[in-house]
């Protein structure tokens, strides 16, 4: 197995009989035309039976104060890597009859408040995946997503310290309109990972994508991600307010007390259904034991 890392440390760590690794940074041509030249001049004549496509960055930033550049960036890995990468091995997966397993999200389903940016690029995802789909299979690819919902792993922490300078650059009308959503949406995603999966779980859907004779096209990682897949079919208006449910017991308290505040007492909102429902986040008394929902 060749597996990408973007530094030697990283390397000496994964490196096994059956584990090569290879300094890849899916942003850099350089290292892509290097992966494919590995892939095709391998010394034993080995087949490429999959490509695996799992980098992804996150911030949790407002769609205004996300700055067009940071919008780009986060478009550069958790898109258009994996689309750089995907050509330059397809030939290579034509000729294996192999296949392409792009790792997604709940949040190429669903996008929360927030998520602009990070569900942008996995809807788009999502969407690639379904085109090659179609393109590649009379050829004799498959292509599999594979959608996690809270998996644990280092995702969170990454996704709060790059959020850090977007959240610090915000005005302060900004500051007013977002900030107690945002400390919410970290609140949230911070009990949602603490009860995620462990990511042995998630490897294991990912292998049978890999290995199934007949995968499925999509593969959800856990039930939470599962339902929150299925939310999809209910109208946009009610998911609104399912997911503001969801996400006021996180609110600070000053916001949650604010008159006219949309999270607030005296916003708009819905009674939170009884515990054990789809929004028991609401209910404060079941927070450690339902977290919220993260992507
Ligand atoms: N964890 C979750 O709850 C969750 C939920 C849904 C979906 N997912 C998806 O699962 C996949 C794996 O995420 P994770 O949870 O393992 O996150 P993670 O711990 O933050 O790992 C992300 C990985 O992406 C790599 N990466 C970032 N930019 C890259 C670039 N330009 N080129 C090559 N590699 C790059 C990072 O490499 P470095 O180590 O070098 O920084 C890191 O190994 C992602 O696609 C994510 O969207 C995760």
């Amino acid at each position: 197995m060749l597996a990408g890392v973007r530094r030697e440390r990283d390397a000496d760590v994964i490196r096994r009989p059956n584990i090569e690794p290879l300094i890849l940074d899916i942003t850099n041509p350089e290292h892509i035309r290097a992966l494919a030249e590995r892939v095709r001049e391998d010394p034993q004549g080995r087949a490429l039976r999959a490509v695996v496509n799992n980098a992804a960055v996150q911030a949790n930033v407002p769609v205004e104060a996300f700055a067009i550049d940071q919008w780009r960036d986060m478009f550069e890995v958790n898109l258009f890597g994996h689309v750089a990468v995907i050509q330059a091995l397809l030939q290579s997966l034509i000729d294996s009859r192999g296949r392409v397993v792009n790792i997604s999200s709940v949040g190429g389903k669903i996008a929360m408040a927030t998520y602009g940016p990070y569900a942008g690029t996995k809807f788009a995802l999502e969407a690639v995946s379904d085109s090659l789909r179609r393109e590649v299979a009379p050829h004799g690819v498959q292509v599999v997503v594979i959608e996690p919902g809270a998996v644990r792993t280092e995702m969170l922490g990454r996704a709060i310290a790059s959020a850090h300078d977007p959240l610090a650059a915000m005005t302060s009308e900004q500051r007013r309109r977002y900030g107690g959503l945002v400390q919410a949406v970290n609140a949230q995603a911070e009990a949602s990972t603490r009860s995620g999966l462990p990511a042995e779980a998630a490897a294991a859907v990912i292998a049978k994508a890999i290995t199934a004779r007949k995968p499925r096209t999509r593969y959800t990682v856990g039930r939470e991600a599962a339902l929150l897949s299925v939310t999809r079919l209910l109208p946009d208006r009610l998911l609104d307010r399912i997911f503001a449910a969801a996400l006021r017991p996180y609110m600070p308290k000053e916001e949650h007390n604010r008159p006219g505040s949309p999270h607030g007492p005296f916003g708009r909102s819905i009674r939170p259904p009884a515990r054990g429902g789809l929004t028991n986040r609401s209910d404060p008394t079941t927070r450690e034991a339902s977290p919220g929902w993260t992507l």
